[in-house]
């Protein structure tokens, strides 16, 4: 078991304060002032998170899922960058207020990411070994020897072959599914209670995806984290995220658990995501439906509703009249003006495909229906 450093009390052992949860994000924005103008990079995003849930935070490229988890990481450049309220808190304490040497603990300790590109986060220069036990080295005390061993065991786990040799290769030595594989061993070294996920599997193939994602679920199990999926493909996160958040244009515009965006979704971005998704059952051959056009410049947001542009279902108060959240009992809630007008719902996308699969997951006690159960 991991040896701690006497000097400093990990937040991670530290109780969440009665009435609160683990991660809690709530109105954050993150804007990046540029010679171009103002980016309004993060916009209002709001979740919250607790120990063993998983978030898959979706949406097209360019959307604010990254600058999202490196604010909460601290790894924004400030300036350009600078918030613009709101607040993240970890076990009640802001993130946003630490000073640079508690995030250093925070980072890889309590809340480590795996980034979206492993060859640019690892350093080319040092063995895979090294940098596996780095974060046991800083945060935990363990001598040279000590992380090295930790490392082989890591890169055993992760199911990486031969980790003893391994651990003395370098990065370039790796293919791009070990590299992920390292990167996941990297973020699991000092058991974070929160887990980031960035696009782990995008450049990855369809067997080995499955792999990386299976390995985090069971590394969850094991040590009950919560992990943040980020992708921009909402099929991703269908099986194993609890919650789903949304994002277009910096903003969150759908928020539920898996069952609501999947079956009850309310948003006509979201209705675009799921149409997007091959249906394997019925035709594979049958062609993804893209979202037509383009998001928009995250500078010059359109006044009205940011999705009004591509939306089929526009009127003129979208084009006017930027939509709040319309937020039900449970929490789910959506940004779009007639996301409680039943006539309206009913141009989501027909689910009772969906609905059967869900039916089917349930019966065959697939984690996310028997967590809600
Ligand atoms: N350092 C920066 N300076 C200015 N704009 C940035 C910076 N980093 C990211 N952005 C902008 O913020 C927006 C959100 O980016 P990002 O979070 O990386 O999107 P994604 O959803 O693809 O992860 C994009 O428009 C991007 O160009
Ligand atoms: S507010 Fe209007 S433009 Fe925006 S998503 Fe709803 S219907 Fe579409
Ligand atoms: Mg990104």
């Amino acid at each position: 078991m991991a040896k701690k450093k006497q000097s400093y009390v990990d937040l991670k052992d530290q109780p969440v304060p009665e009435g609160s949860h683990l991660l809690e994000v709530d109105n954050l924005k993150m804007y990046f002032h540029t010679q171009d103008g103002v980016v309004h990079a993060v916009d209002g995003v709001s979740y919250t998170l607790d120990r063993g849930e998983t978030l898959g935070v979706v949406g097209e490229s360019g959307s604010g899922k990254s600058v999202t988890a490196k604010t909460l990481m601290g790894l924004i450049e400030m300036p350009p960058g600078k918030i613009e309220g709101g607040d993240a808190r970890y076990r009640g304490k802001s993130l946003l207020k630490m000073t640079e040497e508690e995030m250093q603990h925070v980072r890889g300790n309590d809340i480590a990411m795996i980034f979206q590109d492993p060859m640019t986060s690892l350093n080319p220069v040092y063995k895979i070994g090294r940098q596996v036990g780095e974060g046991l080295r800083l945060h935990r005390g363990y001598s040279k020897k000590e992380a090295l061993a930790r490392a082989v065991e890591l890169l055993d786990l992760v199911g990486i072959p031969e980790p003893e040799k391994r651990v003395n290769e370098y990065p370039h030595q790796f293919s791009g599914g070990m590299r992920q594989r390292v990167m996941i061993a990297m973020a699991l070294a000092c058991d974070p209670d929160i887990l980031i996920a960035d696009e782990p599997t995008t450049a990855l193939d369809v067997t080995i995806q499955a792999q990386i994602i299976e390995l985090m679920q069971e590394m969850q199990k094991k040590n009950g984290n919560a992990i943040i999926m980020i992708t921009h493909d909402l099929g991703v996160v269908a099986d194993m995220a609890d919650k789903i958040m949304v994002m277009y244009a910096g903003r969150p515009v759908e928020f539920g658990t898996a069952e609501e965006i999947f079956y009850d979704s309310r948003h006509p971005y979201t209705w675009g995501l799921i149409n997007s998704i091959p249906k394997q059952e019925t035709d594979e051959k049958k062609p993804l439906t893209p979202i037509a056009g383009n998001p928009p410049s995250l500078v010059n947001l359109p006044s009205g509703c940011p999705f009004a542009p591509r939306c089929p279902y526009a009127v003129g108060i979208c084009h006017e009249k930027l939509p709040e959240h319309i937020t039900t009992e449970s929490g789910h809630y959506s940004a779009c003006h007639f996301a409680d007008d039943p006539k309206f719902l009913a141009y989501a996308p027909e689910t009772s495909r969906t609905r059967a699969n869900l039916a089917a997951r349930k019966a065959a006690g697939a984690q996310h229906a028997a967590k809600e159960a």
